[in-house]
């Protein structure tokens, strides 16, 4: 992000003495109704006036009637219409919490959802934490998965691989701003052809998975990245060729696991025959959202 928005963006906002003809209230006020048509308008209009004005919910709440400088309001308004074109917050605000930490975000990647939580969970219910696990995340993206997996497991390695190498300098930020930047080693490849020969106790991905010509959400669909979405006409295709890969990559015993889309579960339950203990783990909504497989002996 460049210029005074990205200077914002990172908390280095410079306030003038100006003042603008409006208070927090009637800025909050006039955002959400330019944003009424997203379901999450209001609150998107508090989470860019918090990182403006550099305080949070409770000082926003308690302070309408504060004055907000000309150039405050100048940043607000024009995130606000970048917001109104259904640019996500993440993208504006550069960064977004994943599993309790802070990562940065750009177009380049995927923005972290929340039910992808529950892949880094389940992986953490099969490796102890005071194992030294060798743990491979295909399609790292932001490098959120890899970097909080070597985050809570403390003498893990992790290889994060991504055929984009725009997402790898994204996720080599992540490693550095969370301290596992020695553990976390990033490598271009398509899927696991760059390591072929090494092994790995845990081969975890979040692949894309969106059958092409699937209708997605607008800010979905006009600002992630196409390559972070959509799989092939099925969207089964990054499965059909990950499973066998990640069957060679694993030690007997080592465990796949992988966040899966709504609908999916019979054609993976499919791919993954010949397999140990298959099973699938539903998100809070009760839709299976991670396939998990342990290679044979
Ligand atoms: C759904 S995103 C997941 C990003 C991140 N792991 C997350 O969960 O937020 C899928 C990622 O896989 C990458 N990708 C797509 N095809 C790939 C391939 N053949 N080999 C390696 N990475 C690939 C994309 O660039 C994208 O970063």
């Amino acid at each position: 992000m460049a210029g005074a928005a990205g200077e914002a963006a990172q908390g280095r906002f410079v306030s003038s003495k100006v003042e603008s003809t409006q208070t927090v209230g009637e800025a909050l006020f006039s955002a959400a109704s330019k944003l009424q048509s997203l379901a999450t308008g209001r609150r998107d209009a508090e989470l860019l006036l918090m990182r403006v004005v550099g305080r949070d919910r409770a000082w926003l709440m308690t302070h309408a009637d504060a004055g907000l400088t000309s150039e405050q309001l100048a940043h607000f308004e024009d995130w606000v219409a970048r917001r109104a074109r259904q640019e996500p917050v993440q993208y504006i605000l550069g960064e977004t919490e994943f599993y309790g930490l802070m990562m940065r975000v750009t177009p380049a990647v995927l923005i972290p959802r929340p039910e992808t939580e529950h892949l880094v969970e389940a992986v953490l219910a099969r490796v102890g934490c005071d194992a030294a696990a060798r743990i491979c995340d295909v399609g790292a993206g932001s490098g959120a998965i890899a970097v909080a997996l070597a985050h809570a497991l403390p003498l893990a390695q992790v290889t994060a691989v991504d055929l984009s190498t725009a997402a790898l300098a994204v996720a080599k930020e992540n490693a550095e701003r969370h301290g596992v930047a020695e553990r976390v080693r990033l490598v271009e490849s398509d899927l696991l052809s760059a390591l072929r020969g090494e092994r790995f106790d845990v081969v975890v991905s979040n692949p894309p998975y969106v059958a092409e010509g699937e209708v997605l959400e607008a800010q979905v669909r006009e600002y992630e990245p196409r390559e972070a979405l959509f799989a092939g006409p099925t969207g089964l295709e990054v499965y059909r060729r990950l499973i066998p890969e990640a069957w060679e990559a694993l030690v007997p015993e080592g465990w796949l696991l992988m966040e899966m889309g709504h609908g999916q579960r019979e054609a993976l339950a499919g791919l993954l025959t010949g397999w140990d203990g298959v099973e699938f783990v539903a998100d809070l909504q009760g839709i299976p959202r991670v396939a998990i497989a342990q290679r044979r002996a």
